[in-house]
């Protein structure tokens, strides 16, 4: 679908690696170019024209994202740097100071590094806990399996809507409204949900949401956190300075702006935030459903021509998203990769910032093909000739 958007796909190149990064449309470098040549002046300080077209761009974006995720206000959507940079200003703006010693934290073995990482890093801090919930035999959350890890000292879960390595889609509304019954906050990475299929965060009801905009065809440098909103008051800005206070004093007073402004300190990444607006408008006309429903139609059609392959160890068969997990029998999976960009096939290779869930899956880096909705079904084909190219194991050692 819509392949002539992308200047990338005119070079004859295959891109499988849309869970590391999407490309990006036309719309996105025209949006960008425009902001840049035709009104490049600051945000939310200018008295002049092109400085307040610009604060209604930026927050036309902020709008438009609010509608695209169903958040009831649009001071529930923060600008922030990527999905890291939100679940950190999550982790340490409020749960810092909501959680005490000896609560405990639960997360999984297939979180990335930046659903892992904050929350180790506030263990040392103030002397949480965080353990894991226990996956299935595929690799997946289950409720029974998030019923038996909860303990009387749960106060937050903290997963990923949809992994990263292994695709799995987590229950996460059954686990939002199971842990809000017994006052346990719900942080979802969305990072490889929202690109992908239709979050509703009111009928979820999480507590927070992070995701990046450069995973669905926006630009880099763009992440979004979602915040509900009886907590506005409660998340505390981590990063201080510019834009983010009403007034300071000499001897320290000061007082800072309300949500989602206090969150955004200095200079906003403008460009990308009005380009990211563009993109959402895009996307909406091709339709999140039929995005979901045409990397279904690509994983199924993929998993069924690997397995025409002897050698082949797909790790991920069962999963609901548009991502396949796989090696190659005696070949280590970054030489796969580099024998695939030989034919211009680009695949991700290695743990994929996963870097805890090699003991479940038994291996530690595997290759890992991820689908958007200009992927084809002819992409596929050639993959598979490049697999079962006889001479492979000779063209690799
Ligand atoms: N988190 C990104 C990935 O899975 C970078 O590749």
């Amino acid at each position: 679908m819509n392949r002539e958007d992308f200047n990338l796909l005119n070079n004859d190149i295959i891109y499988f690696d849309n869970g590391a990064t999407t490309l990006k449309p036309h719309i996105l470098i025209d949006s960008l170019a425009d902001y840049y040549n035709n009104y490049s002046a600051n945000a939310h300080r200018g008295d002049y024209d092109i400085s307040l077209k610009v604060d209604a761009m930026y927050e036309s974006t902020r709008e438009k994202v609010r509608k695209f995720i169903n958040a009831k206000t649009a001071k529930q959507i923060v600008f922030t740097c990527n999905t890291t940079d939100s679940i950190n200003k999550v982790v340490f703006g409020y749960f810092k100071n909501y959680l005490k010693k000896g609560d405990e934290v639960l997360i999984t073995v297939s979180e990335h590094a930046s659903n892992i990482l904050p929350w180790f890093e506030l263990k040392d801090e103030i002397g949480i806990n965080v353990n894991y919930i226990k996956l299935d035999s595929s690799h997946r959350v289950t409720m029974e399996n998030v019923k038996s890890a909860i303990t009387p000292n749960t106060k937050v879960i903290s997963i990923a809507h949809v992994t990263n390595v292994v695709g799995d889609t987590r229950p996460i509304k059954e686990i939002t409204h199971y842990a809000h019954k017994l006052g346990i906050k719900v942080l979802i990475d969305g990072a490889q949900s929202v690109p992908h299929k239709k979050i509703d965060v009111e009928d979820i009801d999480m507590d927070f949401l992070a995701f990046s905009a450069h995973k669905m065809c926006g630009p880099t440098g763009v992440g979004i956190l979602y915040v509900k909103e009886e907590l506005l008051n409660d998340i505390k800005p981590i990063i201080f300075g510019g834009g983010m206070n009403s007034y300071f004093e000499y001897d320290g007073k000061r007082e800072y702006k309300e949500m989602p402004y206090n969150l955004e300190a200095g200079t906003p990444n403008i460009a990308d935030v009005i380009a990211f607006g563009s993109v959402l408008n895009y996307l909406l006309k091709i339709g999140i459903s039929n995005i979901e429903k045409t990397e279904k139609e690509l994983k199924d059609y993929a998993i069924k021509r690997l397995k025409e392959i002897d050698n082949i160890i797909i790790y991920n068969e069962e999963c609901d998203s548009g991502i396949i997990t796989f090696n190659m029998k005696d070949i280590f999976s970054q030489d796969l990769a580099i024998y695939l960009n030989k034919y211009n096939i680009c695949v991700r290779a290695g743990n994929h910032c996963a870097k805890i869930l090699k003991g479940e899956l038994g291996i530690k880096n595997t290759c890992r093909i991820s689908f958007y909705f200009y992927n084809t079904k002819e992409e596929i084909d050639k993959l598979i000739k490049v697999l079962k190219n006889p001479n492979i194991y000779n063209e690799i050692i």
